[in-house]
């Protein structure tokens, strides 16, 4: 029995001391990294998405169609996108970034979108970084959210919310103009 106990608080001792670096996860002072914990800032960009199918260059393609015709919802379908995001409706007007990564009809009552999307500015301060959205999109409701689950480059630690509202849409073509209003939290 006594030679027993010193074993066990060595069990003891080795669950209450850190696992000496082994140079997989270590603690650090976010002051090392430039981050004010607390000091977050908040930052609004607001822009238009434009997802166009038709033409000689469409930058949103039908890579998986629905399976079957007997879905009104297009359940199934994907389109892998590299959409133009431009600071005004007019696909002419300045491009801020783009969107690029795909969306999948994943609802079978309604048309409602899985969306998955790295937006990847090029204007400004922010040319090379980026946000991560991540979200439902329920496309004919006014008002859509999603979140923002990520961010790279001055937009690193990004987390927040997209609410989205179509501009126009040609139901002939599926080419589709849509307004994004994104608010970042972010160091
Ligand atoms: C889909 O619908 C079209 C036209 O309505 C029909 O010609 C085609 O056979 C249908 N396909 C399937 C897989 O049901
Ligand atoms: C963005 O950065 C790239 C690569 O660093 C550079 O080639 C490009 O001119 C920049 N664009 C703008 C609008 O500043």
């Amino acid at each position: 029995m006594a030679a027993l106990i010193p074993i066990f608080s060595l069990l003891l001792l080795s669950s209450a001391v850190p696992t000496p670096a082994s140079g997989f996860a270590t603690a650090l002072d976010p002051g090392l990294m430039g981050l004010d914990l607390g000091k977050e800032k908040l930052s609004h960009f607001r822009f238009y998405w434009h997802d166009v199918l038709s033409g000689p260059k469409p930058s949103s393609v039908r890579v998986v169609p629905s399976p079957s015709n007997a879905s009104a919802t297009g359940f199934g379908l994907v389109n892998v996108i590299d959409n133009a995001l431009t600071l005004l409706p007019d696909p002419g007007s300045e491009l801020v970034g783009r969107a690029q990564g795909l969306y999948s009809s994943a609802s079978q009552e309604e048309v409602a979108l899985l969306m998955i999307m790295n937006f990847a500015f090029v204007s400004g301060k922010y040319n090379g970084s980026g946000i991560t959205v991540l979200g439902r999109n329920p496309v004919f409701h006014k008002v859509r959210e999603m979140p923002v689950i990520g961010g790279c480059g001055v937009l690193r630690f990004a987390r927040g919310y997209a609410r989205v509202t179509t501009h126009t849409f040609d139901p002939k073509t599926g080419n589709a103009v849509v307004e994004y209003n994104v608010y970042v939290l972010h160091y």
